[in-house]
């Protein structure tokens, strides 16, 4: 048994926390939207071919805000092709995925899946292939309430309100030479202003993400920040961040701290963004949007194979990562540290939703099942809106391949308007259990809750259709409270939830 030591007061203050940090991913990609939320010939079909099954799992996570239509997919993408009647839209190839794209579902139906799941939707536009005009128009379509070309179109096929979306992401990882469209940073950032600019003068009440680096692993890292927010900065909200985690290698405790590098990402997006700030002398604060983040490597050859025997195909089912245990404690790691810069990231989309990199997976014809990954991200999104608190972690250390120092707790703390308080928590040690004495200064009386705890013996093990409970929460062993002073016991790897009262 080892010991670590939290130490937290409610008036230390990290920052309020945004509820559209529990965004997801929806793509027109692989079985996400064809066989994932729409499937017209299921029993579990609604009136508008929607699965009702698949929409109760999304409703569990409580997803606030889900980024659409892509991805990558949205470089090559037509938004007009995707609106009137249905049996007029065309088909297209799609060249990000190999696929084709029937355009069954739009954006009218897409708006009418997240009104019902009770999601915002992040729109995508495409500076890939396309331009200023065309992100100007579809602005006008979505948003303008009636009189002009596009608001009328929009009217005409059958919505009178406005769509009334907020948020838009201005392309998608532009600097990738796999995108559709790519661009320099300087040739990004003009064409990013000018849309911003005039998607702004269409409706000034909307918001606008440019696109920071695919990763930041790429080489231009850093300077793509740099050199695109010098053209864009004053008309832009927030800068995009995605980040994909592996362990190809089966090294787990070294798969557990990515983390590390999760935290200064965000921390030198920041950093950027504010001296772009000061190099203007600018009063305007540009936030982080980190509008891509999972664990995704487990279905990389199964794609390679059915690229090889079914390209263009509809609907392929690529991208269906089977997510482990040790998967969904990396996951429960990195909502930590998205909550602990709260004050920054506004806005994260876990990638994705369904069937593609997913927390719910579906048959087509068949089941759903919540993967691994599900749980963590559920238990955030219930527990984790508040405001997010300044948390003293003193924990015991290892080192492994890419880092040293890495605390085997790996914990935050928010508080939530009714006053409770919930602690985060995952265990990253393979072996060893741990005695968690939490100081909750401050808080006046509490009382424990709640001590949920997700844990398997192998960190390898997945939910199936046959098996969807094999990796679930559990009820932890819990612990004492006495003069706002806990002491909880925190399984060995495993993650935690504990909530006081
Ligand atoms: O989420 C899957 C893909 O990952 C997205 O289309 C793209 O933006 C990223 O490379």
């Amino acid at each position: 048994m080892k010991n670590a030591k939290i130490v937290v007061d409610k008036d230390f203050i990290v920052g309020e926390v945004d509820k559209r940090l529990f965004g997801s991913f929806i793509e027109h990609l692989g079985r996400a939207v064809y066989g994932g939320i729409y499937e017209p010939t299921h029993p579990e079909a609604d009136e508008l071919g929607f699965r009702k099954d698949v929409m109760e799992f999304v409703k569990k996570l409580d997803v606030p805000m889900v980024r659409y239509p892509g991805g990558n997919f949205v470089s090559g993408f037509n938004w007009e092709d995707s609106v009137g009647p249905r049996e007029e839209r065309p088909k297209r190839l799609d060249l990000a995925w190999f696929t084709t794209e029937t355009n069954e579902v739009g954006l009218h139906e897409f708006a009418d899946w997240a009104e019902k799941s009770g999601s915002d939707i992040m729109y995508a536009i495409n500076l890939g292939s396309r331009g200023p005009e065309s992100a100007r128009d579809v602005v006008e379509y979505a948003n303008h309430p009636s009189g002009s070309k596009f608001s009328d179109m929009r009217i005409a096929n059958g919505r009178k309100e406005p769509f009334g979306i907020k948020l838009w992401c201005l392309g998608n990882e532009m600097d990738g030479p796999w995108q559709m469209g790519q661009k320099t940073a300087k040739e990004y950032g003009r064409i990013a202003n000018e849309a911003s600019k005039m998607m702004k003068w269409v409706d000034p009440t909307i918001e606008t993400v440019a696109c920071g680096s695919s990763s930041s692993e790429m080489p231009t890292f850093g300077s793509w920040e740099m050199e695109m927010l010098d053209e864009c900065y004053e008309n832009v909200d927030y800068v995009s961040l995605h980040r994909y985690y592996a362990n190809p290698t089966g090294d787990t405790p070294g798969f557990l701290a990515r983390t590390m590098d999760m935290d200064d990402f965000i921390k030198s997006v920041a950093a950027i963004c504010d001296a772009v700030k000061g190099k203007k002398h600018s009063k305007h604060t540009v936030n982080l949007s980190f509008d891509e983040w999972n664990v995704w490597y487990h279905s990389s050859e199964q794609d390679k194979e059915i690229w090889k025997q079914d390209k263009w195909n509809r609907a392929l089912p690529l991208l269906e990562d089977i997510y482990n245990f040790e998967d969904a404690l990396l996951v429960g790691s990195m909502l930590i540290t998205l909550l602990k810069n709260a004050d920054r990231v506004k806005i994260a989309c876990l990638a994705q939703l369904v069937n593609v990199i997913a927390p719910i997976m579906t048959r087509n014809g068949g089941g759903v099942w919540a993967q691994t990954i599900f749980y963590p991200f559920m238990h955030a999104s219930k527990y984790g809106r508040g405001t997010s608190l300044k948390t003293l972690v003193e924990s015991p250390t290892y080192s492994c391949t890419d880092y040293d120092n890495v605390p085997y707790i790996d914990s935050t703390v928010t508080v939530a308007e009714d006053g409770s308080v919930t602690v985060f928590c995952v265990n990253r040690d393979m072996e060893e259990d741990f005695d968690l004495d939490i100081d909750l200064r401050s808080f006046g009386e509490l009382k424990l809750a709640e001590h949920i705890v997700l844990h398997h013996d192998d960190v390898k093990a997945i939910n199936t259709e046959e098996n969807p409970d094999n990796v679930a929460p559990t009820a932890g062993p819990g612990g004492v409270i006495e003069n706002n002073k806990a002491k909880i016991k925190i399984p060995a790897l495993s993650w935690n939830v504990i909530r006081f009262e």
